[in-house]
């Protein structure tokens, strides 16, 4: 089971010091003392360290990724950041799902070769139960609103041939629309939606993909704008050539928005040797600093 005891200092990020060949779960011996084990789990997608019950004391730092722990009967989903605790006797078992999963393991004392029996009873990996995919529900929510949006869109058309009181009715339910169903639907993503996908990117990175998806979003406006600008001036359709004018203004106003009052203020957090490197990067300098 064990990969290699190292006597040497060993500092860095946990990813790395985990040098399984990823060809099978590993698990590698950082430490080994008569009263202790310490281990570095690493595990790839669909890599598991089956249900077993040592006679061990287990205490368990999900380091990077998530997975799922069996601790006694119950199965848990753990991600970086998590700690168990799992007592001597009690059945035990570490799988990775998706992505790729590395946890510290404290275990006493040492186990040995007895203690990694399978389950004799054959009670494995318990069966999640069957539940609503919240996913669904939130596309559900964004369907019945989009009805909504584009109403904006084609009274934005519309704006500059409405009769003025015909236009104020229609711009005060739009304001009724917006205060009653799309903003409480924001509210109920921060309370609710959002604190759980963090703590999905906490442990799986990819934090800042949206803001790339608004890179892709903004591309393919310029595409559709190119589109408009190319056919011959007679046949020019205005209408959607503003639609997309207003589209890319808006996209590029709120992404710069994100960048600048959440992303860009963060980069000050990094160290003065990364700082240097990302602007040399961004200059195009030749000879970038090690960003280490
Ligand atoms: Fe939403
Ligand atoms: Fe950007």
């Amino acid at each position: 089971m064990a990969e290699s005891v190292s006597e040497e200092v060993l500092v860095g990020p946990a990813s790395q010091l985990a040098t399984g060949d990823h060809a099978r779960a590993s698990t590698r011996t950082l430490l080994e003392r008569p009263q202790m084990r310490v281990v570095l789990i690493d595990l790839q997608a669909g890599q598991e360290l089956p249900p077993h019950r040592p006679d061990c004391d287990l205490v368990l730092a999900v380091l990077d990724g998530m997975g799922q722990l069996l601790a006694g009967e119950e199965l848990r989903p753990v991600r970086a950041g998590d700690l168990a605790v799992v007592r001597a006797g009690v059945p035990r078992g570490l799988r990775c799902l998706e992505g790729r999963l590395v946890a510290l393991g404290v275990v006493t004392p040492p186990p040995g070769s007895e203690d990694h029996r399978p389950l004799e009873d054959g009670s494995g990996w318990p069966k999640e139960p069957e539940v609503q995919d919240p996913v669904r529900v939130i596309h559900e929510e964004h369907v019945h609103l989009l009805e909504g949006i584009a109403e904006l869109s084609r009274l934005a058309q519309a704006a500059p041939v409405l009769e003025a009181r015909e236009l104020g009715a229609a711009l005060a339910a739009t304001v009724g629309f917006l205060r009653t169903e799309l903003l409480p639907h924001a509210r109920g993503e921060e309370l609710l939606v959002y604190p759980a996908v963090e703590l999905l990117l906490r442990a799986g990175g990819g934090a800042t993909s949206s803001m790339a998806l608004d890179h892709r979003r903004i591309q393919d406006l310029t595409e559709d704008l190119a589109r408009s600008a190319e056919v011959p001036a007679a046949t020019l359709d205005r209408a959607a050539a503003q639609r997309q004018l207003q589209a890319l203004s808006a996209v590029v106003t709120l992404h710069f928005d994100k960048e600048e009052e959440d992303y860009l203020p963060r980069l000050r957090q990094l160290g003065s040797r990364e700082r240097g490197a990302l602007v040399a990067a961004l200059r195009g300098e030749a000879g970038v600093p090690d960003a280490g």
